[in-house]
């Protein structure tokens, strides 16, 4: 899904259906560099006076006001555009879920501040040293700076589910170069080699292991077939111990086996590469210096894409792939909402074209103007929603064709939403002051140039269905209805609502139906139409708008 819009209504307007559904959240906020545009929050002001000002001023992007360094709340500025944000991101994340944020040296001791304030000090899991710009920045006072970070945050940093390890690779997956009936292997050696653990400091780890010297297999007692003696004693006799208890390795000495070195035994544990929590995985480190996660990588993807340099930082899909590998499972939902050229998006997509498993994105992105001399605006792009819908698009349509595709392999459909002001006309009057002729403008309460969509999506809001569920409209009685997800909701927004088609409806048993209020036929259609519900359909959720 992408959502046209601030950032802070989407927030707030996702913030009952989406609750605790995030997996993992990505974002890319303004660095606050001095030269950046922040977004003017005035909170003083609500929505639609805000629309009505900002219709006579022009553009959206008008609010985007410039923040720079003279500006004596500078740092003050920036925090206070991001910490709602936050505020709202973290309740939609689930409790394995992880926030991954890009930044620099400009905000990130102040960024990890409001973080420790926001998901909690003891959530905190990295900030990573990405090298994003090998060449390093010559601008920059006495050090010329190759790296930005990824502070990572947990909602609950405790829970095992919040990251996974990486896959292992190329000379990692090397050192697997055994293999048995139950598949490739690496042999670990059993005795720790750590000498700080010794029969004294763990007694119940040092004890006598037996080989047969046959077929190599190990036992914890003495007998006619096993018959070597091995203890875990170092090459020049010093004590250590084994890693594994005397009981754990009779539950599975099937995994231990034993190699001769000289005259001595070494006992071996088979470390199998799809063991049997899944494939071998290793912890990503701290310090991330891959080619592909810097900057370059980022441009050369949207001037491969576009044949333009139409972006002018976009992070690299390799980075962001790399993230999502770590944050998200099947399934999971991936919001990134700073989505500027949707480089997340084309990672989501990548990654799930790679392995076959289905994560959605959900991506917000204010109609910021595309500046009249900029690469992005000549290419025909009035602003940067627009330019991410078309990367979304053509990424699509690259990943399709690059691994001979088609749609139904790999789903890279998207809907787009935008953020606008209520569908309902507004009601400025106390009940005693309303007019004879305001009652009049008021028999219908829907503003007049709302379409059924847009009515739709607001009751899928309100209610809390996914809005990304499939909707089919089709006609009932000559009257057009939509069902959400087949029988989650289904809306007609039509007049003349009768009670045939009520009970046509109700035979269709959708767990919610939605009306308008002036869309009943007769008073006493719109009486009855809870009772015929009841009647036929009694799980059905019945309200008008
Ligand atoms: C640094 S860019 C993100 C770049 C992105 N990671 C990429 O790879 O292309 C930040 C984006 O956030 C957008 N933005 C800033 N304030 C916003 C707000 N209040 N709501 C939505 N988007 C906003 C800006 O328009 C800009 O495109």
């Amino acid at each position: 899904m992408f959502i046209e819009g601030d950032n802070l209504d989407a927030l707030k307007l996702l913030q009952e259906t989406y609750l605790n559904q995030v997996k993992m959240i990505y974002i890319d906020p303004p660095y606050n560099t001095g030269k950046d545009f922040l977004y003017d929050d005035d909170f003083t002001e609500d929505t639609d006076a805000y629309f009505e000002r900002s219709l006579q001023r022009g553009e959206d992007g008008e609010r985007l006001i410039a923040n720079t360094e003279s500006n004596g709340r500078f740092h003050s500025d920036w925090l206070s555009m991001l910490y709602p944000r936050l505020r709202l991101a973290r309740t939609l994340l689930r409790d394995d879920g992880v926030i991954f944020i890009s930044i620099d040296d400009n905000e990130l001791p102040h960024l990890l501040c409001i973080c420790d304030e926001v998901f909690g000090a003891s959530n905190f899991i990295a900030s990573i040293a990405v090298q994003v710009n090998p060449r390093g920045r010559h601008l920059d006072n006495f050090v010329a700076r190759t790296h930005e970070y990824v502070v990572i945050y947990g909602r609950n940093a405790s829970n095992p589910k919040t990251m996974n390890g990486l896959n292992k690779t190329g000379r990692m997956l090397e050192e697997y170069d055994r293999a048995d009936a139950r598949g490739k292997y690496r042999l670990l050696g059993l005795r720790n080699r750590n000498q700080a653990f010794n029969p004294t400091t763990r007694p119940n780890l040092y004890y006598s292991l037996f080989v047969n010297p046959q077929d190599r297999t190990v036992s914890t007692t003495r007998s006619t077939r096993y018959t070597d003696e091995v203890l875990p004693i170092t090459p020049d006799d010093i004590k250590t111990c084994w890693t594994w208890s005397k009981e754990k390795v009779e539950a599975e000495s099937a995994l231990l086996t034993a190699e001769r070195t000289g005259d001595e035994w070494r006992i071996y544990r088979k470390d199998y590469l799809d063991g049997a929590d899944g494939v071998a995985t290793t912890m990503p480190k701290s310090l991330w210096t891959e080619k592909e996660f810097s900057n370059d990588y980022g441009r050369r993807v949207i001037k491969q894409l576009f044949g333009k340099a139409v972006m002018d930082f976009p992070k690299s899909v390799e980075l962001l792939e790399q993230l999502v590998r770590l944050g998200t499972t099947d399934g999971s939902i991936v919001l990134d909402f700073f989505a500027g050229s949707a480089t997340t998006a084309h990672a989501v997509m990548s990654v799930n074209a790679a392995d076959g498993r289905v994560r959605r994105f959900f991506l917000v992105q204010l109609p910021e103007p595309c500046a009249e001399e900029s690469e992005a605006h000549k290419a025909g792009f009035s602003n940067i929603a627009e330019l991410a819908k078309e990367r979304i698009r053509r990424a699509g349509r690259k990943l399709e064709g690059d691994a001979g595709l088609t749609t139904a392999t790999v789903d890279t459909g998207f809907r787009v939403l935008t953020v606008d002001t209520s569908n309902m006309k507004d009601v400025y009057y106390q009940p005693d002051a309303v007019k004879q002729e305001t009652l009049h403008g008021l028999v219908d309460n829907v503003k007049d140039d709302r379409s059924d969509e847009d009515l739709l999506f607001q009751v899928l809001l309100d209610w809390g269905v996914d809005l990304t569920l499939p909707i089919a409209s089709e006609k009932l009685r000559g009257k057009a209805v939509h069902f959400v997800d087949t029988n989650a909701l289904a809306a007609c927004f039509e007049p003349g609502i009768d009670e045939a088609f009520i009970k046509e409806l109700a035979a269709r048993k959708p767990l919610r139906a939605v009306f308008r209020d002036t869309g009943y036929g007769s008073d006493a259609t719109k009486i009855n139409v809870e009772q015929i519900f009841k009647l036929l359909s009694p799980g059905t959720e019945v309200k008008s708008i």
